[in-house]
Formats: C-alpha cells, structure tokens, sequence
C-alpha cells in the first residue's frame, strides 16, 4: 500500500455520466482492490481497481466537483492503494452483475477466472462493450431472473444490489456485493464505514469492500 501518482492516458465516455479513465502506470492489484484518488477539495474517494485492453484503468460516474477534477480536469492524480481485500471466487459458474461504474473491475475479474459479465446501464451505452449489456430497468428486471450461474458479484448502485437481493434472497450465500460506496477515509481511521454483520462488526474498507450475501443482514 503505498502513495502514488495516476497518469491518465486515455478518458472514454460509456454512458450519459459515467467515463472510463485508461492509466499510463502499471500497478500490481488482486480483483476486489480498490483505490483512493485525491480531490483539490481534499476529499479523497475510491474506486474498484480493474484492467482495459491490459492497462490499469477505473470507472467514474461524474456527479460533482470531485469527480469532474478527476475525470475531466486533472491530468495527473495523487493516488493511495492498492487496498482492501482481494475476491476469491468460489468455485463454478460466475456471474458479474455490474453498473458501468465498476465496468473495468468485472472486466478483469472475466480475464482472471472466466466468469460471464452482464452490465446494467440506466442510460445508452456511447461504445461497444465486450460484455451483455442492457440499458434500461425494465430489461434488467427481465434478465435478471434468466441468469444462472454457481456464484454473483454484484457491482453497481444501492438500487441494483436490492433488486438483486430481492430476487436471489433464498440463496443469498452465493451472492456477494462491493460496498465502495460506504467508505469515508479507505484505511481504517474514521469508522464510517463500520456496519453490524451477521458475524459481529466489520468495516468496508479493511474487511471488505466485497461480502457475502449472508453477511449482510439487509431483511
Ligand atoms: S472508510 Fe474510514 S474506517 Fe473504513
């Protein structure tokens, strides 16, 4: 875990407010890592690490000041990580379940075990990508029971994780959900990120940021 700087190479737009951001740096990182990228407002935020077209990358949904510095204005980004616990899959078939936000990280956990990748955009999607996409709730809504697999990864907004739990609740074991979005500092110094699970205390960014369904006591 170190301190580092993030040269954007290239920036794609996926959807209306969500971009691809392709780093020049390559940085050694397990499926589930995350990174926290300094803001001039000194605010820093995380992002799942992942991979494309083999290059260090992350995606960002542009939705304030932070977020535009990173993906429109900064050239170069200060940047802290590699953090949080790496995914082991269980064995089988896997599915990723993901919003365009977190597009890079199910990429590369295809090239690492081979599991499918279906992405759940709200708005059109600008590029191809090498995934089963779907744009709109009403599509998701009817592939997500058609989809079967031994394992999911849920990767996306509070609203696809509940979609998703509500649908595949009964076997909740083999579900398992990013939780980035809950983080403050990333390193274990603030303790917002703390929630109850099923076996006792946990915190986003140390235990996590990925668990499984059962840890989660969302009835
Ligand atoms: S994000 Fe600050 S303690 Fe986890």
């Amino acid at each position: 875990m170190e301190n580092f700087c993030l040269t954007k190479d290239k920036v794609l737009r996926i959807n209306s407010d969500t971009y691809l951001l392709i780093f020049e740096e390559r940085l050694p990182f397990e499926p589930g890592q995350f990174v926290m990228i300094e803001t001039p407002q000194l605010v820093r935020k995380p992002f799942m690490l992942g991979r494309w077209n083999e290059a260090l990358a992350i995606s960002v949904q542009m939705k304030g000041v932070g977020t535009r510095y990173i993906v429109q204005e900064a050239r170069k980004l200060k940047a802290h990580g590699p953090l949080g616990k790496a995914f082991v899959p269980p064995e089988g078939r896997g599915v990723v379940v993901a919003s365009p936000t977190c597009v890079t990280m199910a990429n590369y956990l295809q090239k690492r075990c081979n599991c499918e990748v279906v992405i759940g955009s709200k708005t059109q999607v600008r590029f191809e990508l090498p995934f089963r996409t779907v744009v709109g709730d009403h599509e998701f809504l009817r592939l997500l029971p058609t989809l079967q697999y031994d394992w999911c990864l849920v990767a996306g907004s509070d609203s696809m994780k509940r979609v998703v739990w509500e649908t595949f609740k009964n076997k909740k074991e083999h579900l398992f959900f990013t939780l980035e979005e809950y983080m403050g500092c990333g390193v274990g110094a603030c303790k917002s990120c703390s929630f109850l699970a099923s076996s006792g205390l946990k915190y986003v960014c140390k235990d996590g940021p990925i668990f499984r369904g059962d840890e989660l006591c969302w009835e």
